[in-house]
């Protein structure tokens, strides 16, 4: 934990009940039923879960016990057999699902793709065969690095069909990012294109998956399955097979594999308060349980619902609410390709009228940006089709809250500010849309079966309106399991930050939040050594790793800026190795390595080269002046840790 200051200077009042119109049709109508369940949980909490798993998915085979809570190790449906890509297709093949659109595609060039419940099912299972074919076994890891397209969401249902775990890599990081990944996780086999299409011009992915794997540095790696979608890319002969070349030659016959309830599922990699990225480990029956009944309860979802989330599938919600969760639940989710602002200011709104959206589910860094873009773009569109609204990622400004209210919702859509992270596996602190009155700017009440709150170090909770630190107390399905091959981790990072007491355990978020009179959570930022950039989350100890291996860089120190549009950006603090002389070329040679290393979401925007950093006496950079310093104020505080005080003076930051 760091040494930050939990401060809440918010002060919201508006409230915005539920539109009589919208509680009239909900799933969830009152406050009182969201109560209701609420107190179902609490009477028998197992038996609420057992309930919802009973009812909401398919079993091979049923459970012998509901929950198994070794602290701070969990297994949910213990025993028991199912399938997550079985949920999310074969059982809608039955029903009048089965023609309906499960994926609406649109490129960003405008290329649109629908494809039914029943399509979907038979490219995934030729996807398995050909995963198969490729040695892919039941256990076996498999790396995605692909654009926003359909095989996307083929490629992962394809592995959690035959039991092979996924790890999806986000098509914006670096070579050397992927390669980090790669070797983490022990990928045998990786599902790539040729490139994507990013802001109008074409963004290559296939020769980074090269680049990643020459020379034998990822040597697990045996065959690699690439997409084509931007007109080629050079092959590996023995190694490299282009999908539309094997696709025909598959049975689109693969049944489901029943698999245990806590077969590893998946492996995502975020970032902590260390230079490694850490591999958040998901399993099959709990993750699935829990994102398809958010998805249900948050998104009040209904038969003829058309939803749209703009996340890519490189992060978690991409994951849990653009593929498992509404598939699972069997309805219509739209992908699209483009960013808000590439090139078409009002591409965004295009979709939602082209396509019928009914609920649309962003990031607040892109409502700030649409929002610079000019209201004429969505007022010039028909976004009539809209009746619900979310937002993930970090904490929205009541003004853009307002904004997107108004203008986008048309003050008919209630909104959904979720709060949850890649470790929740789901939503965990969010509105029930026709339940929940919203306040601008709060997550609001957990959902049915979480119990959070805030607390002090010691866990004691902290008086009404007053920062403290969010915990979770109680284990819920889609939570991790633990962090991919490393257990102390898990421990250390999640569970000790806290301890427990009185055998009551806290799961340590790494965010800061208040509690209001109504019991509302404002969720106010990390409180660890993570920032947050456009919804993007970057350890700040990832990025001085980055700068650190550059031969003229002694030390760096990173922290994030509060601003405007991306919510933080990345300013960081070096000192030169002896013989290297400032200036602007090797700043510019400095960012270019972290961009690199990383990727261009890592890439500082202010750099400043300075003789020293401060710190303590016992030699911790003391990131809260630095947190100050970036952000142009004075530091304020206790400063008598700090060894040389001359160093603050020194330190001021230049903008690039
Ligand atoms: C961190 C998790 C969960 C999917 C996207 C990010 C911040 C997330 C909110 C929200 C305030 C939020 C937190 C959290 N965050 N949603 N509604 N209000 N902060 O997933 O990369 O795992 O990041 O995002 O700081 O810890 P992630």
């Amino acid at each position: 934990m760091s040494d930050i200051l939990i401060e809440s200077v918010l002060q919201e009042q508006r409230q915005f009940p539920p539109p009589p119109a919208f509680s009239a049709q909900a799933r969830i109508a009152s406050l009182e039923q969201y109560q209701q369940l609420c107190q179902e949980f609490q009477a028998d909490p197992q038996g609420f879960w057992a309930g919802l798993a009973q009812r909401e998915l398919h079993w091979f085979r049923p459970w012998e016990q509901v929950m198994d809570w070794q602290p701070p190790q969990v297994r949910w449906f213990v025993g028991g057999q199912t399938n997550l890509a079985y949920n999310c297709l074969d059982r809608h093949l039955t029903t009048s699902r089965r023609t309906k659109p499960a994926i609406i595609w649109q490129g960003e060039p405008g290329d649109v793709r629908t494809i039914t419940y029943e399509q979907l099912h038979h490219d995934v299972c030729q996807m398995a065969n050909a995963l198969k074919a490729l040695g892919v076994q039941r256990g076996d890891r498999v790396g995605i690095y692909l654009p926003l397209i359909p095989e996307a969401a083929m490629a992962m249902l394809a592995c959690a069909r035959i039991g092979a775990a996924h790890t999806v890599v986000f098509g914006g990081f670096s070579a050397e990012a992927l390669k980090e990944r790669l070797r983490a996780a022990q990928v045998k086999v990786v599902v790539t294109a040729d490139g994507g299409w990013r802001k109008g011009a074409v963004v290559p992915l296939k020769p980074q998956v090269d680049q990643a794997l020459a020379d034998g540095q990822v040597p697990s790696v045996q065959r690699v399955l690439v997409v084509q979608r931007v007109g080629g890319c050079a092959m590996t002969p023995e190694r490299d097979g282009w999908w539309h070349e094997l696709q025909p030659q598959m049975s689109p016959d693969c049944p489901a594999e029943a698999l245990d309830s806590e077969e590893l599922l998946f492996i995502l990699y975020t970032s902590g308060t260390t230079g490694k990225p850490k591999g958040i480990v998901h399993t099959t029956a709990g993750y699935n349980l829990y994102t398809h009944i958010t998805t249900q309860w948050v998104f009040d979802l209904q038969e003829d619902d058309v939803y749209w989330c703009t996340a890519d599938v490189g992060w978690i919600t991409g994951h849990s609410y653009v593929v498992y969760g509404p598939l699972s639940n069997g309805a219509t989710t739209v992908m699209y390709e483009g960013a808000p602002h590439g090139g078409n200011p009002g591409c965004f709104w295009d979709v939602i009228q082209t396509h019928k959206v009914s609920i649309f589910y962003t990031a607040p860094t892109a409502i700030r940006a649409l929002i610079k873009m000019g209201v004429e773009h969505p007022q010039a569109r028909d976004l009539s089709s809209l009746r619900l609204l979310g937002t993930v990622g970090e904490p929205i400004n009541p003004s853009a809250w307002m904004w997107y209210h108004r203008v986008i919702g048309g003050e008919r859509c209630p909104i959904v500010d979720t709060w949850w992270q890649t470790e929740t596996g789901g939503m965990m602190i969010a509105p029930l849309p026709g339940a929940t009155p919203t306040k601008p700017g709060a997550a609001t009440l957990p959902l049915p079966g979480i119990q959070a709150q805030v607390v002090d170090r010691q866990g004691e909770p902290v008086p009404v309106n007053q920062g403290g630190y969010l915990v979770v107390t109680h284990p819920w399905p889609g939570m991790m399991r633990t962090v991919y091959q490393d257990e102390e981790r898990y421990r250390r990072t999640y569970w000790e930050p806290i301890p427990p007491r009185d055998g009551q355990h806290f799961y340590f978020a790494g965010d800061g939040a208040r509690r209001d009179e109504d019991g509302y959570f404002w969720v106010m930022g990390r409180v660890d050594d993570v920032i947050n950039v456009a919804g993007h989350r970057l350890g700040t100890m990832e990025i001085e790793s980055a700068l650190v291996s550059h031969p003229a860089v002694a030390e760096a120190a990173v922290v994030g800026r509060p601003d405007e549009l991306k919510g933080e950006t990345v300013v960081a603090f070096v000192t030169l190795e002896r013989h290297y002389q400032p200036g602007d070329a090797l700043k510019q040679a400095l960012l270019a390595h972290v961009v690199q290393e990383i990727g261009a979401i890592a890439r500082p925007s202010e750099m400043t080269f300075t003789d020293a950093l401060p710190k303590t006496r016992s030699g911790k950079i003391m990131r809260r002046l630095l947190r100050a310093l970036a952000a142009g104020e004075s530091p304020t505080g206790d400063i008598s840790t700090l060894e040389d005080r001359g160093v603050l003076e020194s330190l001021r930051p230049q903008p690039q």
